[in-house]
């Protein structure tokens, strides 16, 4: 496909500024035609800001009124599956934010739905496009690392709910867990080779409520609304794959911790790795330990992104290359989540079917 692509964004909060900065970054392949809020004052503004024609508080009438070829889903969470589901049945490609959305069922109903009406589904699991994960994905593809068995990812917050709906289970589906865990695990499974998730065991803990500490807070939503503030604070749980990999994960929005931090470990056949966040392999050469640290700056940046998702998801739509982030990922990292939260609950072990 040559010609410019139509691109419509459904919720236009926080994180949909990320997505317009992708679009706007592509003018010769992409015309952001139309946005959607159900917040009328939102989306009004939004539309001036970006200079976008047409503006809508109701997706379905935005689908039937434009001639969409992709939309990114930035709503809160548990608007995702029917937003992507209503895109997809109006024949267009979905770009939904992570996580896919609130449970499995859903995350199903959302695949089986694009692939129903031959649609793209990619979810937003943007640390895919990180240029830390390239680097350590060139190390684990080239073989350095043997095979992978264990792995380590922290995502904690001391004081970082974003607030609103983010805390309200009805609408977000959890707390740090599924917002912020799910980027982690996701990473970690992809640097894996996407093995299939057999067990979880998982806990939860409720004990600092939100808001309990002074100072900055870090991402917040841009919603205002009346929630209440009913997820866990941190999430703790160690999952099993079918290839031999075991990934022990951390997540928190409320944590009496020193600073907030964010570690992921690779513990493979050949050498180790930790993105601490810069990047630094351990192994042994010649009967000595040793650490190799790639030179340059190697940690996570956001600059580019998610520009560099969106152009992915652009040509997804427009050159029909593979997907790096498919939903069949998305429906995989929901089945992790669903079996962590049910073992939390348990007590034991969950198996994952
Ligand atoms: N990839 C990342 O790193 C990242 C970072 C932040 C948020 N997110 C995800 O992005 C999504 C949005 O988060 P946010 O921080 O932008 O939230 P936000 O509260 O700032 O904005 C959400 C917006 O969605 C709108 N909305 C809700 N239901 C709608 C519907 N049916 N139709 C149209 N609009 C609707 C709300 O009015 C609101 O303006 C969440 O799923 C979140 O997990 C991803």
């Amino acid at each position: 496909m040559s010609e410019k692509i139509k691109v419509g964004i459904i919720g236009c909060g926080g994180i949909s500024h990320s997505h317009m900065a992708g679009y706007k970054a592509l003018p010769d392949r992409v015309d952001v035609a139309a946005v959607c809020d159900i917040d009328e004052a939102k989306v009004k503004a939004y539309a001036e800001r970006y200079n976008v024609p047409r503006w809508y508080t109701d997706a379905r009438e935005m689908l039937a009124n434009e001639t969409l070829d992709a939309v990114s889903v930035c709503t809160w969470n548990s608007a995702h599956c029917p937003m992507t589901v209503l895109a997809l049945e109006a024949g267009v490609n979905v770009l939904c934010e992570k996580p896919m959305a609130m449970n499995q069922e859903e995350a199903q109903l959302m695949l089986d739905t694009a692939k129903r009406c031959g649609k793209l589904l990619q979810i937003g699991f943007v640390r895919r496009f990180g240029n830390d994960a390239e680097i350590v994905k060139k190390f684990i593809d080239a073989g350095d690392m043997g095979d992978l068995y264990y792995a380590k990812a922290t995502y904690l917050r001391r004081n970082g709910c974003p607030g609103g709906w983010f805390g309200d289970k009805a609408y977000s589906g959890g707390g740090p867990l599924i917002d912020l865990g799910v980027h982690v695990m996701d990473l970690v499974r992809y640097l894996g080779g996407c093995p299939n998730p057999i067990s979880a065991y998982g806990v939860t803990f409720n004990n600092l409520g939100n808001d309990r500490a002074a100072g900055e807070k870090g991402y917040v939503s841009t919603s205002v609304g009346k929630y209440e503030h009913n997820v866990e604070d941190m999430a703790s749980a160690m999952i099993r794959f079918d290839n031999g990999l075991v990934l022990s994960v951390e997540a928190s929005f409320n944590l009496n911790i020193k600073s907030d931090t964010g570690t992921i470990e690779l513990f493979g056949t050949k050498s180790g790795a930790k993105l601490d966040p810069g990047i630094q392999f351990f192994t042994d050469m010649n009967g000595m330990f040793v650490d190799i640290t790639p030179s340059g700056n190697t940690a996570l940046s956001f600059n580019g992104l998610f520009e560099r998702e969106i152009a992915h998801y652009v040509d997804c739509v427009q050159n029909g290359i593979p997907c790096r982030a498919p939903a069949e990922d998305g429906v995989m990292l929901m089945k992790m989540i669903d079996a962590i939260y049910a073992s939390a609950e348990c007590g034991h072990e969950v198996v994952i079917g």
